[in-house]
């Protein structure tokens, strides 16, 4: 079998694998997977837009101080800092790739936005459709170079090291990838290897998040040997459309930046009793007095409103929340909009270094999947996007030099098949995957307690169980590569919340609702993390390295 072979392999068409892609010198050859179409990632979705310190009046300081504020005191104040400095020149480069922001009426400046948490307005958008624009542009200019390969429908299984091929040291040399439009599966080897691939929402069964989002670089970096940290905090967004058409619809934060009113269905506002901040108080304080108010009162959705405002302003801000709602037959001109809070970010990720070098050589994360310590117990609205930006760049940088480094590729066998048959039980992976994200919404979502964490971690362990066999016996399919990761994930995100005894951020426990005095992150440590594929050993792979079970090592907080 041939081995596809190159300098660097990002997975992933986001904003962060695009964006470094577009940033490797010129002379490297540069594949870029997306396991669906490019657009098929969180964030073609992204509404609000991008925080950065664009207007005299705003400082550096004032943009850390709120992201602090916001992170519950978790966040890496080093990383803080490095990623809002770097800020204004990630905007100039999207601006010189071509990316129109919106732009004050009348005027050459841009207008910025104001989200929750945000002490000013700093948040450059294009309308509410940031993401869209933004990745049309970087579409089209990775579509312009030569040296960038961009792989649609191919989903990328495990990562292959030199330990799990049984030879001297340990490093990331490539990645076993499913190529959904042969059925096949083929080795790719690089130099360097980038996980790009996004949250783990959909762990969650109601979701702002697209359907990729499954965790599966931080699953597949976890059984490679990598440490995850701070899973436990999952962002839940407080307002995503409630309508039983409307699938994953996001109602953009700055539409409460621009003077949103959340009310309950009296037409009662309510945000004044749970923060001084009301509406515009970080996500965290806002989704949990939501969830509050909805299961005080029975209610199946609250409301936003925002009718108060002109039609021209509401049009002209946020066209794309008032072109989906009035689809559905609300005209957000004249009437709040139904919501509820969904799964939306995954603050926790893979550990990485400013450089987003993970704990494996040759093996970077950027972007959702990584955890670099920004975002600490919360992230802040509009951050996110900021992130990827940043340290697609400062990886990029580092493995710029690394490519100057000698490199030689590995013998790596196929992909063997010979084991394993095709399923005649499709049923099991579509009823597992509904058991896992409705107990992970029951049991592990916004307000938790010591019993119900239990109960999701006897129900991820015995769904472990199955799908290993399940992956063991049968030929690998889209839908069942994503069901592991997400299984692996989730197991992830209770571990970590079983650690944490105190509520903090988006960490809310009844059973420790108060701050304990030196918090810290819950890393999880794989000790024989090398599962690597978990199925029947096949010929390159050492049977020995496959334990049934992952031991991990565990920093609690204090
Ligand atoms: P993604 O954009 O999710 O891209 C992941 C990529 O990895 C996709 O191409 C996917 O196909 C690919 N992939 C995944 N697994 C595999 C695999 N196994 N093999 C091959 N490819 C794979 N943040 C902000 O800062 N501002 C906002 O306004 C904002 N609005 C948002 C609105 C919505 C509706 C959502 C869902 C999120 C929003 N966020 C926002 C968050 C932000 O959009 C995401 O955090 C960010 O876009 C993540 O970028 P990424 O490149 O890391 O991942
Ligand atoms: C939004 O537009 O509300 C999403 C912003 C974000 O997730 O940062």
């Amino acid at each position: 079998m041939t081995a596809y072979k190159h300098d660097v392999l990002i997975i992933g068409s986001g904003a962060a694998g695009l964006s470094l892609a577009l940033r490797i010198n010129k002379h490297a050859k540069v594949a870029v997977l997306s396991k669906g179409t490019l657009t098929s990632a969180s964030t073609y979705y992204a509404q609000g837009g991008v925080a950065a310190v664009l207007d005299e009046t705003d400082s550096v300081g004032a943009h850390i101080q709120d992201t602090l504020a916001a992170g519950a005191g978790l966040c890496h104040e080093d990383t803080v800092r490095f990623t809002v400095e770097s800020g204004p020149g990630a905007i100039q480069w999207l601006v010189d790739l071509g990316v129109d922001f919106t732009t004050q009426k009348g005027k050459t400046s841009y207008h910025l936005a104001k989200e929750g948490g945000h002490s000013h307005r700093r948040i450059i958008h294009a309308a509410d459709a940031t993401g869209y624009a933004i990745s049309n542009s970087l579409i089209g200019q990775a579509q312009q170079q030569g040296n960038i390969q961009l792989l649609e429908d191919y989903i990328a299984i495990d990562l292959i090291t030199l330990k799990k091929l049984g030879l001297q040291g340990d490093r990331c040399v490539g990645v076993y990838v499913l190529n959904q439009k042969t059925g096949h599966v083929e080795v790719h080897l690089s130099k360097a290897v980038v996980i790009a691939t996004g949250g783990a929402s959909k762990a969650y069964r109601y979701t702002s998040n697209p359907d990729i989002a499954t965790g599966d670089g931080i699953a597949m970096a976890w059984r490679a040997g990598c440490r995850v940290a701070n899973m436990e905090f999952n962002q839940f967004h407080p307002t995503c459309l409630y309508h039983p058409e409307a699938k994953s619809f996001l109602i953009t934060e700055a539409i409460r930046g621009e003077g949103g009113q959340l009310k309950l269905p009296s037409g009662e506002r309510f945000m004044h009793r749970f923060d001084a901040r009301g509406e515009l108080a970080p996500r965290d304080i806002v989704a949990r007095a939501i969830d509050h108010e909805m299961k005080r009162l029975g209610a199946d959705c609250l409301f936003l409103d925002i009718s108060h405002k002109s039609p021209a302003f509401i049009t002209s801000h946020f066209p794309t929340v008032y072109k989906r709602c009035m689809e559905l037959g609300i005209d957000i001109t004249q009437s709040p909009i139904p919501v509820v809070p969904a799964a939306h970010y995954t603050c926790g990720g893979i550990v990485v270094d400013l450089d987003g070098q993970t704990d494996l050589e040759g093996l970077y994360t950027i972007g959702e999947s990584s955890f670099t310590g920004l975002h600490g117990a919360n992230r802040m609205a509009s951050n996110s996007l900021l992130e990827c930006f940043v340290f697609a760049q400062s990886a990029s940088e580092k493995i710029n030099k690394q490519l100057q480094e000698s490199f030689q590729f590995p013998e790596v066998s196929g992909w063997d098949e010979s084991l394993v048959t095709n399923s005649d039980e499709d049923v099991i992976i579509s009823h597992n995957w509904d058991e896992l994200r409705s107990f992970m919404w029951d049991y592990v979502g916004i307000v938790r307690t010591n019993k119900r964490l239990q109960r999701a971690r006897n129900r991820v362990e015995l769904l472990q169980q199955e799908i290993h066999d399940y992956y063991s016996n049968y030929r690998v399919s889209n839908d069942l590569l994503e069901l592991r990761n997400l299984v692996t994930v989730s197991d992830l995100i209770i571990r970590c919340a079983q650690l944490r005894k105190e509520s903090r951020g988006l960490h809310f426990t009844l059973d420790y609702p108060g701050l304990l005095k030196n918090s810290t992150d819950s890393v999880l440590t794989p000790h024989n993390a090398p599962l690597f594929t978990a199925r029947k050993p096949r010929n390159h792979e050492k049977s020995q390295d496959h334990p049934s079970k992952i031991e991990v090592s565990i920093s609690s907080p204090q």
